[in-house]
């Protein structure tokens, strides 16, 4: 159980998590993206997202936590694992709230295509939204610009206008990453019509939102539309570490979707969440690639050898590290 007396005694604040977590979450995704890696291009998404689940499950039940799943693979009715309100951990550690996505972009790795990735993060219980499995309008862009540039109360064009007139640069300067979905023709319509070029990606909706904090090196420099409530919560952490502005509304579209979010405790179905809304306080981050992507490099399987490449950050220290592992084959 976590020891708060002692915490305190040597000066620490009981608000943040032991700083040696970062380590162990690496181990973690490294664990699941090897196992998605293995089938990874053989077109079997449901094969590719159980192995991930099953090694991710098997690697965090051994981190010295008592943690709780508060965005995972669905509800304990739907799956056996990694479900949401599961207890995991060891149970001697910190208490901690977990968003988890141990393949992010099944088809993507069933086709072996850009940017699967395998993902979890890690904050002190009640800090990150509890969404539950709905789609979620979203928009984000990197850090550096001033507070409430970006708005969904905005419309699309307006936000391009902002974010252009704060960048110095012409609408048709920037590039906007959209989810290429049926559900998008307006947005893309009206961005194409705004006159900015769209990457329109097939998955990963959290990669498309994570690159707009280096535009220069990505080329995105806004993400627009929607994708996973999950998604956009571990997106969320992830800009809670890196920087950057994100909005996110819940689309509860049906009877039965506001149904079950009011179970949840969301009693305004269309309020909007701001990042801080999302994710706040000590939040660790961890991604590890499965595909190769521009954000991280995929698995790579070697003689003798299993490299894989990281992302780990933490938004207290605000320290991003990039690790790359060598694991016995
Ligand atoms: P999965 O890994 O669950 O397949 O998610 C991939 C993804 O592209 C997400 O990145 C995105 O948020 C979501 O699907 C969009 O959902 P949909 O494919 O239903 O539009």
């Amino acid at each position: 159980m976590e020891n708060i007396v002692d915490r305190q005694t040597v000066g620490i604040s009981a608000d943040i998590l032991d700083r040696s977590l970062i380590i162990e979450i690496i181990r973690v995704t490294e664990r699941s993206a090897i196992a998605a890696a293995r089938l990874r291009g053989r077109l079997n998404d449901i094969a590719a997202d159980k192995t991930a689940i099953e090694a991710m499950h098997t690697e965090l039940d051994l981190v010295n936590i008592n943690g709780t799943i508060v965005i995972g693979e669905g509800d304990n009715a739907a799956v056996a694992k990694l479900f949401v309100g599961e207890k995991i951990g060891t149970g001697n550690g910190p208490r901690c709230d977990i968003a988890l996505d141990p393949l992010e972009g099944t088809t993507i790795c069933a086709k072996d295509l850009q940017n699967a990735m395998s993902v979890i993060a890690l904050a002190k219980p009640g800090s990150l939204l509890n969404a539950p499995d709905v789609y979620m309008e979203k928009i984000a862009i990197g850090p550096g610009y001033d507070e409430g540039i970006i708005s969904l109360e905005k419309s699309p064009t307006d936000n391009l206008a902002a974010l252009a007139n704060a960048k110095g640069v012409h609408i048709s300067d920037l590039n906007v990453c959209i989810l290429d979905r049926q559900r998008h023709g307006k947005l893309i319509g009206e961005v194409n019509k705004a006159g900015a070029p769209i990457r329109l990606i097939s998955d990963g909706d959290l990669a498309g939102v994570i690159n707009t904090t280096n535009p220069y090196d990505t080329g995105v420099d806004i993400y627009m539309g929607s994708g996973g409530a999950r998604e956009g919560v571990l997106a969320a952490c992830a800009l809670c570490c890196m920087g950057g502005q994100m909005q996110g509304r819940l689309m509860l579209d049906t009877r039965e979707k506001l149904k079950n979010a009011a179970a949840m405790g969301i009693d305004n179905p269309r309020r909007i969440y701001n990042l801080h809304d999302m994710a706040h306080g000590d939040v660790m981050f961890a991604a590890t690639g499965v595909t190769q992507g521009n954000l991280l490099s995929g698995v790579r399987f070697e003689q003798g050898q299993i490299i894989t490449n990281s992302l780990v950050m933490r938004s207290t220290s605000r320290t991003i590290r990039e690790v790359t592992t060598r694991h016995p084959a």
